[in-house]
């Protein structure tokens, strides 16, 4: 056998803690009656039929199936003769896993950090009818556990690790070594409380060899909950021919490492008084720890009142050497814990013997011992994002691999068609993704795009469709993509492309009937509408809420215009006028200018249409490089005014903000007028809370919080740093698009109005401009407009985040979505104002802050409205406060 060199223990290497009575006993040696706490156990019967579950006869503790833990495996009953009515229920059916290398159970809603005890039980019973029982090895995540050796088909076996549990989630995972198929029983899992195995540490857990209760009259009786709070299992330990047993119905008190009072209450001295007690254990090695250290705990307490000078005194002593340079003296109905801090390592048997010191008048006791075999836990899981990331690439493609369990880690089990990296310094991470050939149908996931360290990613040979994600190329480690032989259309993006140019990426395409790399691609009639939808955002010329004579005398007007919107008048340009003779007080543009026949190759002919508006329409198109575009072209019968499109022009060249939709270009070819947008692939956040989008999946709180300080992001841009300052005037969710990464921008600068110097306060209009719902009151009034008048519509577009529902609600009559939250939150309650399709999985705090931000940005008086600087650190906080969830 395989061991390191026997080494002399010496003295100072043991620990012995002797818990004095004298001070602390007398609170100790309190114990409620009443039952302990089961809050926190997870207790499985691996095999039984999904959704059902009984209630333990012994325990009274609720057993479930382990359907919802695994999604592996399939479930058998042990075979007749293996059945024994007096046998725990959990052998009677189990779990087997014949498929995979490895395959594992995910227990959840963990405390990180926190300490647990997670126990599983195998009874083999031939149940599959090969009369082979298998040996199998058990891993607590991506550290080994123990190695399940089946030596009898009526034989329980018993695997227990204590250990500290980083993240919220632990797996409990079966490895095929190649010696039968794994199979489980039973799985527990019990929180401890810090101050238990105070061995057990981020690195270190502890193996459960044996925990034994010294002489219990009935050697069948085995303590567990509630008579353990934890719910270890006690087993009775006697030898008639060796031991007297003695026992007392007294309380036995101690500190938390202490055994149970049950298990303390019977003991065993010798049953020749001049002898010692002794016991040993043999050590267990396995591939991963060939020499194994071991740690034990041995609880003591005296059960008999001793009459005046009878004492009892006992040295301990491991192969032959002092545990503890002091005798320990039992104290009366208090547990003393002596135990290890390290391991005792090196032989392959460890004899332990309880003596009685010269003094002692009565024999050494002992009512209970554990001992551990001591395992690392120091390996620690990929990196969490790539985690979350391949999991999702996982499920969207549902791919049939190895793919179960960590990833990267241990390196042997990685996931087939992944390899990564192994940093010292770091977790793990995913460097290369090879999916080829692996029947992948749908889009590319942007999951894809969240593997931050990847440097090869193979998609090749499988059915992919959809256009090649742009956001591929800021993958800053990334030199392949290999996509051959695929269904993929439209042109490669022009971030990709740029890296193709400097030579920091290769691009395999071959065999893609629908891609083409020169941006005269026809678009492809393949493609679902849905998948198409880019939007630009149409500004609609608003009537103002009802109730105000001032609303009326407007609406008058408006009825004399008949219904037709005149040019702004009096409307100061955002910069003086430019000289370059066209007419429009155009400026000279930084941005490309198109002719109208590069804006037909661009789209095609105008084939394919995003949205429709006033203005005009909205076309899908893809420039020379690849890039998809929204092109927007004015009609002729535009309600919006040459002007207010100018305007829109001239802004949008001029400011650029991630959240602030960029213009690539504009066209500018006789009477023809058009603008060049970037693409924005998920339309309108109006859309995706309300509209068509409505049933592709709701958003996420987190997903609408990002969204919403993004979007404030941009207003704060065009209000602070765009000089003279800006107000966009038409603040409403159809005006915020999204990208593929669900990123916000806004959009639309038709309405925008400049200040025309920085001591400007507000501007006047002549007409209302904005939208029904979304304006502020003063505006409305009196046509006063400030960017508070903004912050107004903001809150307005938060209150649609926060809720789903729209600025105005026409049921049971129309109320403003600011009065419908009023009455809801001064009811106190969020609950019913907060959409429901979130399905509560949000920070109540965050949803009460951001309600809060939306309320003060809808006050009535613009003076009592917050910033956007505000806002967005508001917002912030709200996303800190959910992040942290
Ligand atoms: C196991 O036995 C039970 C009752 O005898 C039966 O209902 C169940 O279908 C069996 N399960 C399997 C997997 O054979
Ligand atoms: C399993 O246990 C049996 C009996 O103790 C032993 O002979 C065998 O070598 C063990 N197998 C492994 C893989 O440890
Ligand atoms: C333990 O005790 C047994 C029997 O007394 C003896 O044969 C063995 O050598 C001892 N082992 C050690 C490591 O002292
Ligand atoms: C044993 O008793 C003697 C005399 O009372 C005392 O000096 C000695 O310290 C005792 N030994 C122990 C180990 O308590
Ligand atoms: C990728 O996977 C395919 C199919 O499994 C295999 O043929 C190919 O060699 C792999 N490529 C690399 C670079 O590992």
């Amino acid at each position: 056998m395989a061991r390191s060199t026997p080494r002399t223990m010496a003295a100072r290497s043991w620990l012995l803690q002797l818990v004095l009575a004298a001070a602390a006993g007398g609170v100790l040696r309190v114990r409620g009656q009443g039952l302990p706490d089961s809050t926190g156990f997870v207790s499985i019967d691996c095999g039984i039929p999904e959704k059902s579950s009984y209630v333990d006869g012994v325990t009274k503790l609720p057993y479930v199936s382990d359907a919802g833990f695994t999604d592996a495996g399939s479930n058998h009953n042990v075979s007749a003769e293996y059945i024994n009515p007096s046998c725990s229920k959990r052998y009677l059916n189990l779990r087997s896993f014949p498929d995979a290398a490895r395959s594992c159970y995910t227990l959840g809603s963990l405390a990180p950090g926190s300490k647990y005890l997670l126990r599983a039980t195998f009874m083999y019973g031939n149940y599959d009818g090969l009369s082979r029982p298998p040996v199998f090895d058990l891993h607590l995540g991506v550290n080994f556990w123990t190695t399940v050796n089946i030596t009898a088909a009526d034989l329980a076996v018993l695997a227990e690790v204590i250990a500290i549990v980083r993240d919220d989630v632990v797996l409990v995972c079966l490895v095929n070594t190649g010696s039968g198929t794994p199979f489980i029983s039973g799985l527990d899992l019990r929180p401890l409380t810090s101050t238990l195995y105070p061995q057990v540490n981020a690195t270190q857990g502890l193996v459960l060899l044996a925990r034994r209760n010294f002489g219990p009259s009935d050697s069948t009786v085995v303590v567990r909950y509630p008579d353990d709070p934890y719910d270890r299992a006690w087993t009775p330990w006697s030898n008639p021919a060796e031991w007297s047993e003695i026992s007392t119905t007294e309380k036995v008190g101690g500190t938390a490492m202490a055994a149970p009072s049950a298990v303390m209450q019977t003991a065993i001295t010798p049953l020749n008084a001049s002898k010692n007690i002794d016991f040993s254990w043999d050590a267990v090695p396995n591939q991963v720890y060939p020499a194994p250290g071991y740690i034990s705990n041995v609880h003591v307490a005296e059960l008999r009142s001793l009459a005046g000078n009878a004492t009892r005194q006992f040295y301990l002593t491991i192969n032959g050497k002092l545990w503890y340079g002091l005798p320990e003296t039992p104290h009366y109905l208090f547990t003393d814990v002596i135990y290890d801090r390290e391991p005792h390592q090196g032989f392959n048997q460890y004899n332990v013997s309880l003596n009685a010191t010269a003094n002692s008048t009565l024999p050494p006791i002992i009512n209970a011992v554990e001992v551990f075999s001591v395992i690392s836990t120091a390996n620690i899981g990929t990196e969490a994002q790539d985690v979350s990331a391949i999991t999702g690439i996982k499920a969207k493609y549902q791919v049939k691999k190895n793919w179960m369990g960590d990833p990267c880690a241990p390196k042997a089990l990685a996931w087939d068609g992944l390899s990564c990296s192994y940093d010292i310094s770091g977790p793990p991470r995913i460097t290369t993704v090879n999916l080829s050939s692996s029947g992948l149908s749908g889009d590319i996931s942007f999951y894809f795009a969240k593997l931050k360290a990847t440097q090869y990613l193979n998609l090749s040979h499988n059915k992919l469709t959809g256009s090649i994600p742009d956001v591929l190329s800021q993958l800053p480690s990334l030199n392949v993509i290999d996509l051959t032989g695929n269904q993929l259309n439209g042109s490669i993006p022009s971030g990709i492309l740029k890296r193709i140019q400097d030579g920091s990426l290769k691009l395999r395409y071959g065999d893609n009937p629908n891609l083409c790399n020169d941006g005269s691609c026809k678009s492809t009639k393949k493609m679902s509408s849905s998948m198409l939808a880019v939007y630009i955002a149409v500004p609609v010329v608003a009537f103002v809420v009802v109730g105000t004579l001032v609303l009326l005398l407007f609406l008058m007007r408006k009825k004399k215009a008949k219904s037709c919107v005149k040019p702004l008048n009096g409307v100061r340009d955002v910069q003086p006028r430019s000289q370059n003779g066209n007419g429009h007080g155009l400026p000279q543009l930084e941005n490309r200018r198109f002719t109208y026949r590069e804006l037909e190759a661009i789209t095609n002919n105008f084939q394919r249409v995003l949205g429709r508006g006033g203005f005009g329409s909205v076309y899908d198109g893809f420039l020379k490089d690849g890039t998809q575009v929204a092109v927007k072209l004015r009609s002729q019968s535009s309600n919006q005014s040459v002007r207010e499109f100018l305007t829109e022009v001239q802004t949008l060249t001029k400011i650029h903000h991630k959240n602030i939709v960029s213009l690539i270009g504009y066209c500018k070819d006789g009477e023809f007028l058009a603008l060049v947008y970037e693409h924005m692939s998920e339309g309108t956040l109006e859309d995706k809370l309300r509209g068509r989008d409505r049933n592709a999946g709701s958003l996420t709180w987190r997903q609408r919080l990002r969204i919403a300080l993004e979007s404030a992001q941009g207003l704060e841009y065009l209000h602070k740093a765009c000089r003279p300052a800006c107000v966009h005037r038409d603040v409403k969710t159809s005006n915020i698009l999204l990208n593929a990464d669900l990123e916000a921008k806004i959009a639309d600068f038709g309405l925008l109005k400049a200040f025309q110097r920085d001591d400007d306060t507000h501007v006047s209009t002549d007409r209302v401009v904005g939208t029904h719902g979304y304006l502020a009151p003063e505006y409305a009034a009196a046509l006063q407009l400030t960017e508070k008048s903004d912050v107004y519509s903001f809150g307005i577009v938060l209150l649609e985040v926060i809720t789903g529902q729209p600025p105005i609600l026409r049921c049971p009559e129309p109320t403003s979505i600011v009065q419908w939250v009023r009455q809801r939150l001064a009811r106190g309650d969020i609950d019913d104002a907060v959409d429901a399709r979130m399905r509560g999985g949000y920070d109540v705090n965050a949803v009460w802050k951001a309600a809060d931000v939306a309320l003060k940005c809808t006050a009535q008086a613009p003076a009592q409205r917050p910033t956007m600087t505000d806002v967005v650190a508001q917002l912030q906080e709200c996303l800190g406060l959910e992040e942290g969830r």
